[in-house]
Order: C-alpha cells, then sequence, then structure tokens
C-alpha cells in the first residue's frame, strides 16, 4: 500500500550531536501527528522537490551557523520558497535569562532567512559537553564562560514541533 501520508524533512547541521537529537524529536513529534517525516543530514539532502515541507535545523559556533546548514538553504532556496518551509537554531545563547540572549539568538538565523523566508523559526537551548572538544577549544569555552551541560527543553521543542502541523497541512499562499 502506498503511504499517503505528507513527507516532510527535517534537515540538520551538527558538529557534537545535540541539533541532530532536536531533529529527530521534530520529526518523532510530526510523525504522532499524521506526517512521513525524516531526520536528515542537511549535507545528505542534493535536492527537498520531493518533500510537503521542510524543517532546516542548525547549530551554532563563534557566532555563526553550520556551513552545512547555508549550503542546503542555498541549493534548495527556489524550491523552499514554494513550500512550508521552518527552521530552527540550536544555541548556548538561549540558556541566558536576560533578553541579550534571546535577541543574539534571534540573529542567528539571519543568513538563512536571506535565502528562504521561514514561516516559523524556534530558537532552543543547546548541550555543551568539554569532553567532545579538543583542549584550547575547551579553554575558549572556559574564557567565555560557556555553561556546559544539556539545557535541551523537551517539552518545549515537542510543544514546538506540534505547532508545525497545522502549518505544514495548509498550502502556502
Ligand atoms: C566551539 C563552540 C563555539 C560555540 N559558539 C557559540 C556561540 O557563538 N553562540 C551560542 O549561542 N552558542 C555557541 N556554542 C554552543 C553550541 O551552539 C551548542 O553547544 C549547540 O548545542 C551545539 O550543537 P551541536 O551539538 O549540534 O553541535 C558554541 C559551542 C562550541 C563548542
Amino acid at each position: 500500500m502506498t503511504d499517503t501520508k505528507p513527507r516532510v524533512l527535517v534537515a540538520y547541521a551538527t558538529w557534537a550531536g545535540s541539533t541532530a537529537g532536536v531533529a529527530e524529536r521534530i520529526a518523532e513529534v510530526l510523525n504522532r501527528n499524521g506526517f512521513a517525516a525524516e531526520a536528515v543530514r542537511a549535507k545528505d539532502i542534493r535536492d527537498t522537490a520531493s518533500y510537503a515541507a521542510v524543517v532546516l535545523g542548525t547549530a551554532v559556533h563563534a557566532g555563526r551557523l553550520h556551513p552545512d546548514a547555508l549550503q542546503f538553504a542555498r541549493r534548495n532556496a527556489t524550491d523552499l520558497g514554494t513550500k512550508p518551509f521552518a527552521a530552527f537554531v540550536v544555541c548556548l545563547a538561549m540558556t541566558a535569562t536576560d533578553e541579550k540572549g534571546r535577541t543574539q539568538a534571534e540573529r542567528y538565523l539571519e543568513p538563512i532567512r536571506r535565502q528562504a523566508k521561514p514561516i516559523c523559526e524556534g530558537r532552543f537551548a543547546g548541550a555543551y559537553d568539554p569532553q567532545k572538544l579538543g583542549f584550547i577549544t575547551r579553554q575558549i569555552m572556559k574564557m567565555i564562560k560557556a555553561p556546559p551541560g544539556d539545557f535541551r527543553k523537551w517539552d518545549e521543542i515537542e510543544a514546538r514541533a506540534a505547532g508545525l502541523a497545522p502549518l505544514f497541512t495548509a498550502r502556502p499562499a
């Protein structure tokens, strides 16, 4: 039997894996909401034409999003403009309790917005494990007082993913 559920791509770009975890959870939630969603590394996707809707997630290092996310957005900009497209960023700026961190996180998706305008954006606190880094990077992270830990709020991520379902069902204008 053919699967008639709308196909959704949750593409992600990650260095240490926390963005992959968020993308997988978003795909799981979409699957529970009537979609055939899959989380795939952005660099492994040549073309988004066969998907009804697309989500793109990226990690941030030194103020810049992952190059694979930007390349994905550039490569598929025309197609993304024709279908529901959402984007999210996973970063430590979102662990800040003040408005400054949130404003900073808001800026990270700007290079994606220039390629294709998302109908919905997510900004999620990520995870940082010093054991996954080399000595020098670890020292830099210490200097900028980056807090080690996993700050991903799964309830919030799931709620935002569930909120995508009605947006992905509606046809784009
Ligand atoms: C070397 C390095 C630089 C980072 N730079 C930033 C940054 O500029 N802004 C920010 O909000 N988070 C920054 N982070 C935090 C990461 O965005 C966060 O750990 C994220 O969860 C990483 O995603 P990943 O596990 O998918 O690679 C940095 C992390 C590392 C290890």
